[in-house]
């Protein structure tokens, strides 16, 4: 039977962004000792504590049909986390609780764009990005955020993609930014941030900010576009517990915008996921009410590693770095090798039996790279980093 062109679309763009993650998963399957340094996830496991909290709430009954926007409790509680951040009043109806951060970038992009619509991205960009867009039948429009700008992106260039979209008969109607960023680890400063914000104002566009790293800064302050002057009515902040407290596998995050969108987005909610489990929700209360020791707790590592990681690459000049200013990467530019970041990345795995994502899975504007997730114990970066630039200095 033929399938629709929206889901092929979907498989077509995500099997060459991944085929050396599953390569590596191959390999450690087949008994390989390999050192994976692909995907974002924490080496440490959810604190005991939360799952004690969530073992306590599914004894205590709460297992059945939860409540479908996200329990009154923990959209209060992100709505408080929310107006800390940005001092921005926020309640509970401008939440909504969706099965991971990735259900939220869905259901703000459903939010914003029709069919035939254009959803600007910056690239490099989380692998699942265009998808998400696809995936609605909208296209997306990708513009580079350069190297020799550490991949801060450039207003002109989103200026340009609104013309391109426009000379294609499409209208642009979101930019979804990522601050810390996946893959870069850039964060964007306050002055790039006023310069979005007025773009998407100037534009009459949705701003859709990815914040799900917003634990995660190691040098500056994240500033989030909802906090900017205009901008709370036109933004919608994509959060979640998987990064900020070792929960990726509870598929627990949320969506934070004007009330009107939330209740519309609460309806795609019943029509798809119907919601998140309760004693997920309550483990998520649970984890974001012990503070912020528990976030740097978990965050710590990273910062650690990225240290680390800098340390090692200093030791000689073939692989370089911009300094990650957040988030759970180290960027490399393997340029000076004269391979392709894939090239690079399938020959270290089959040499060394250590695997990195290429950049180009992450769009063009990093090829030449690759990126390395800080992931494992320190003593095996260390090690693997040691290897990895040996091989780059001789990759024949
Ligand atoms: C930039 C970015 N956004 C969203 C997600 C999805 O996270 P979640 O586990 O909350 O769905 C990820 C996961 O790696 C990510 O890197």
């Amino acid at each position: 039977m033929k399938l629709s062109s929206r889901i092929q679309s979907l498989s077509g763009n995500a099997s060459g962004a991944w085929d050396l993650f599953f390569r590596a998963r191959t390999l450690i399957q087949e008994g390989e000792p390999v050192v994976e340094l692909t995907v974002g996830e924490h080496d440490e496991r959810t604190d005991p504590a939360i799952l004690d909290a969530m073992y306590a709430s599914a004894e205590g009954g709460h297992t059945g049909y939860a409540a479908l926007p996200g329990t009154d409790s923990l959209r209060e509680t992100v709505a408080a986390r929310v107006q800390r951040q940005t001092g921005v009043p926020a309640t509970l109806e401008n939440v909504l609780i969706t099965a991971g951060g990735q259900f939220a970038l869905f259901a703000a992009h459903h939010a914003a764009l029709d069919q035939g619509d254009t959803g600007l991205i910056i690239e490099p960009h989380y692998a699942t990005y265009p998808g998400v867009i696809l995936s609605l039948g909208a296209n997306p429009h990708i513009v580079a955020a350069r190297p020799e700008d550490a991949f801060q992106p450039r207003i002109p260039d989103l200026k340009a993609g609104i013309e391109a979209a426009a000379a294609a008969g499409s209208r642009a109607k979101s930019l979804l930014i990522n601050s810390p960023n996946n893959p870069t680890g850039t964060v964007y400063d306050t002055e790039t941030m006023d310069d979005l914000a007025a773009f998407c104002r100037d534009e009459d566009l949705w701003m859709i900010s990815d914040e799900v790293y917003d634990t995660q800064v190691w040098q500056g302050t994240h500033v989030s576009p909802r906090a900017l002057p205009g901008m709370a009515e036109r933004t919608i902040v994509v959060g979640s517990v998987s990064k900020s407290h070792a929960m990726t596998g509870s598929r627990c995050g949320w969506v934070v915008g004007p009330a009107d969108a939330i209740a519309h987005m609460g309806e795609l909610t019943t029509h798809t996921t119907y919601g998140v489990p309760g004693f997920v929700q309550d483990a998520a209360e649970f984890a974001l009410n012990m503070g912020p020791e528990a976030e740097a707790r978990v965050a710590e590592p990273f910062r650690r590693r990225r240290d680390l990681a800098l340390k090692v690459l200093a030791k000689q000049n073939t692989v370089t770095a911009i300094p990650p200013l957040g988030a759970m990467y180290v960027m490399l530019d393997i340029r000076a090798t004269g391979l392709s970041g894939a090239e690079f990345a399938h020959r270290l795995l089959d040499r060394h039996r250590i695997a990195v994502m290429p950049g180009e899975s992450f769009g063009e504007a990093a090829a030449g790279h690759i990126r390395v997730a800080l992931t494992v114990a320190d003593d095996v970066l260390e090690g693997a980093l040691e290897t990895l630039c040996a091989f780059a200095a001789d990759p024949s």
